[in-house]
């Protein structure tokens, strides 16, 4: 019988550079999850980083408190998965309204629907080109902070999407790295996608696509927890690092959006039909996997209207 001999495997100190490879970096830890107990609902965490599925409510009548208790959840959690929801056009835009008011964002919406109701519609045979880790909107000054989304026609198998919590991410950086940053902001510009089509006029993406980027601060103080988070976005987004030269920011931003890729800071839902999902969406990213071809795919889609509390004010002049 032959034994391995382990005095010949190389020694871990060995590795080139003199550094012993174990893997990525190690994180700090998370912190442990809120003991606060929700009276009213029935909240799990998803994953450590982000995430909460919500059991106990039907979201056709959360009485007040009920409500009170998500607002709550939301800005603690940052996604909020709801399953078995069976609500009408008419009431997924009230169940909107526990979080602020939603607007109307397609240009088309469907005829029984309320306009603020709008739809992400796959069409059978149409390629989904969405497919890359990015928040909505942070071209916007005010970015949108809350999204939902709503499952109504799914293909076999596939179609999940992403999301990953920019204050574990920030969370994660080296102390040398969250230096150097905490004062930089990052100029962000609308790019033309596939949706955009579907949301804006001509006239209107035009308009868009040539006014002067907004800068927001790289590292904002959420009011609703009072942590920092690292506010970058996809480079089509993302378009430069006010405070350096072109070369040298657009590094950092790379640098930056990959660390977020980690799948330390994220989790991956699986929609079924009637699955509800109102996410933090200026505090996240999210990526829609792209791999249900030729297959159709319509999630229910509504936008809450971002109101001056959701300005990314830049963590050193926030209050904690
Ligand atoms: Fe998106």
């Amino acid at each position: 019988m032959s034994q391995i001999n382990l005095s010949a495997m190389p020694a871990l100190a060995a590795m080139p550079g003199g550094r012993a490879h174990r893997g990525f970096e190690t994180l700090p830890p998370l912190g442990t999850l809120s003991t606060r107990r929700y009276a009213h609902i029935d909240p799990r965490p998803i994953v450590p980083a982000l995430g909460a599925e919500v059991a106990g409510i039907d979201l056709r009548q959360p009485g007040a408190a009920a409500q009170a208790e998500l607002r709550d959840l939301l800005a603690e959690r940052k996604v909020l998965v709801f399953r078995d929801q069976d609500l009408s056009p008419h009431q997924y835009a009230d169940f909107l309204r526990i979080f602020g008011t939603p607007v109307k964002e397609d240009m088309v919406v469907d005829h029984n629907h309320p306009p603020e109701v709008g739809a992400i519609h796959t069409q059978p045979n149409e390629q989904q080109q969405i497919n890359f880790w990015h928040m909505d909107h942070s071209f916007r000054e005010l970015p949108t902070r809350v999204l939902s989304l709503y499952a109504k026609l799914l293909p076999p198998v596939g179609g999940d999407t992403l999301f990953a919590s920019l204050a574990a991410a920030y969370d994660a950086l080296s102390d040398e790295l969250k230096e150097q940053i905490e004062f930089l902001h990052c100029a962000h510009r609308v790019t033309r996608t596939q949706n955009t089509k579907r949301r804006y006029s001509e006239e209107e993406a035009e308009a868009m696509e040539n006014a002067p980027p907004f800068v927001h601060p790289l590292v904002p103080r959420d009011p609703g927890n009072g942590r920092r988070y690292l506010f970058v976005n996809v480079p089509i987004y993302c378009r430069g690092i006010v405070e350096q030269p072109t070369a040298e920011g657009d590094a950092l931003l790379r640098k930056l959006y990959r660390h977020v890729q980690r799948p330390e800071f994220h989790f991956r839902l699986t929609w079924r039909v009637n699955t509800v999902v109102v996410w933090e969406n200026s505090h996240t990213l999210h990526y829609p996997v792209s791999d249900y071809f030729p297959h159709e795919r319509k999630l229910w889609r509504g936008v809450i209207d971002a109101t001056e509390s959701d300005r990314p004010v830049a963590a050193s002049l926030a209050r904690a």
